[in-house]
C-alpha cells in the first residue's frame, strides 16, 4: 500500500493504521490483518530517541541520526518471524520541526508493517498528529493513544511530555484519560502494554533525573493493580530495568549516542557513542521477553565448532 498525501502535501507514514473504521478520534485503533501474522507470538520493535534532523539544515551531530535511522529501519523490515508493528518511544526528531518529521516519512517509505509514534521531549504534538494522521490520537491537549495491535497485544501510548521543558507530566487530564482506558477497555487475555517517553522511575544518573516527573506519584497509583503487564520507555538514552507499581518497566536504547553511566554525585554530563540499536519484544500467552539488536556495528554471527551438540 503506497502512503497516501495528506493535505500538507506530505506522505502519511502511518498507513497500514485504521483508527477503526467505526469510531470517532480518540478510540481505540486497531492494526489491519497486515500487521498480523501467521506467528502464535507478537513482535513488537522498540526504536527510542532517534533524533531525525534536517537533512538540508544539517546541524552539528556527536554520530550520524538519519543514517542510524535509516540502518535500524531497514534490519526492523528484514527481522525474522516479519514483526507486527514499531513502536518508537519518543524524541522520533530532533527538534519537532517539520522537515524533521518530513525526513522521517521519506526514511519509513520502505517500512511494510505499522510504526506507532508517542511524543518525546524533543517532539512536537502537533507535529505528529499532522505527520501520523491515521493514529488514533485522543480527543485531548496530550497527544496520547490506544492501538490494538491484534487479539493478544494491545499498547496504551502515553504523552508523558510538557511542552517547551526537558521534564515529565502526568496532570489531572492524563489521569483521567488513561484511568477511563484501563476501567473500560481491559480484556481477559489481552497483554496491555503502556509505552510513555519518560520513565516512571529514577535513573540515578543525576543529571538526567534532575528535570523530574510531575506527576509521577499520581501516575503510580493509577498504575497499582491496573492490569498493565510491561512499561517501555525512552528518554534515558541507555537501556535500564525497574519496576513501577509491580509492573516491570524498562527503557530502549537509543538509535544514536547513549548517556554515559556514572552513578556518583554531580556526575559529569557525558555522552558514548556505545553500542546502539532497537529492542524486540515478544509476547506469547501471559509471558514475554525482551531482546536488543545492536545496529551500526561489524560483528557477525559465527558458527562455533561445539555447534553440533546442539543442532
Ligand atoms: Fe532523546
Amino acid at each position: 500500500m503506497k502512503p497516501k498525501i495528506t493535505t500538507e502535501g506530505r506522505e502519511s507514514v502511518s498507513k497500514e493504521v485504521q483508527s477503526s473504521d467505526s469510531a470517532p478520534s480518540g478510540q481505540p485503533g486497531r492494526l489491519d490483518d497486515k500487521a498480523t501474522s501467521a506467528s502464535p507470538a507478537t513482535f513488537i520493535a522498540q526504536i527510542s530517541d532517534t533524533h531525525v534532523v534536517d537533512p538540508e539544515n544539517p546541524e552539528p551531530l556527536f554520530v550520524p541520526n538519519n543514517e542510524r535511522f535509516k540502518d535500524a529501519v531497514t534490519r526492523i523490515e528484514k527481522e525474522t518471524p516479519r514483526l507486527h508493528a514499531v513502536l518508537a518511544t519518543g524524541d522520533l526528531t530532533n527538534g519537532g520541526q517539520l522537515p524533521q518529521y518530513a525526513a522521517v516519512t521519506e526514511m519509513l517509505e520502505h517500512l511494510t508493517i505499522p510504526f506507532l509514534p508517542i511524543p518525546g521531549n524533543h517532539d512536537d504534538r502537533d507535529g505528529l498528529r499532522v505527520t501520523f494522521p491515521d493514529m488514533p490520537w485522543a480527543d485531548a491537549a496530550h497527544a496520547s493513544w490506544v492501538m490494538t495491535v491484534n487479539e493478544h497485544v494491545r499498547i496504551i501510548g502515553l504523552d508523558s511530555t510538557d511542552p517547551g521543558v526537558h521534564g515529565a507530566a502526568f496532570d489531572d487530564e492524563r489521569e483521567a484519560w488513561l484511568s477511563d482506558v484501563l476501567a473500560n477497555t481491559q480484556q481477559d487475555g489481552v497483554q496491555t502494554i503502556l509505552a510513555m517517553h519518560h520513565p516512571p522511575f529514577s535513573s540515578e544518573i543525576q543529571w538526567m533525573d534532575r528535570s523530574g516527573f510531575e506527576g509521577r506519584d499520581r501516575l503510580t497509583g493509577v498504575l497499582q493493580d491496573s492490569g498493565i503487564s510491561r512499561i517501555f520507555c525512552g528518554h534515558l538514552h541507555r537501556p535500564m530495568q525497574s519496576v513501577v507499581a509491580g509492573v516491570p518497566a524498562q527503557v530502549g536504547l537509543s538509535t544514536i549516542w547513549q548517556v554515559a553511566l556514572d552513578l556518583g554525585d554531580n556526575p559529569e554530563v557525558q555522552l558514548i557513542d556505545g553500542p546502539c540499536g532497537y529492542q524486540i519484544h515478544r509476547f506469547s500467552g501471559s509471558e514475554s521477553v525482551s531482546h536488543v539488536r545492536y545496529i551500526a556495528t561489524e560483528a557477525e554471527p559465527f558458527r562455533p565448532d561445539w555447534a553440533d551438540k546442539y543442532n
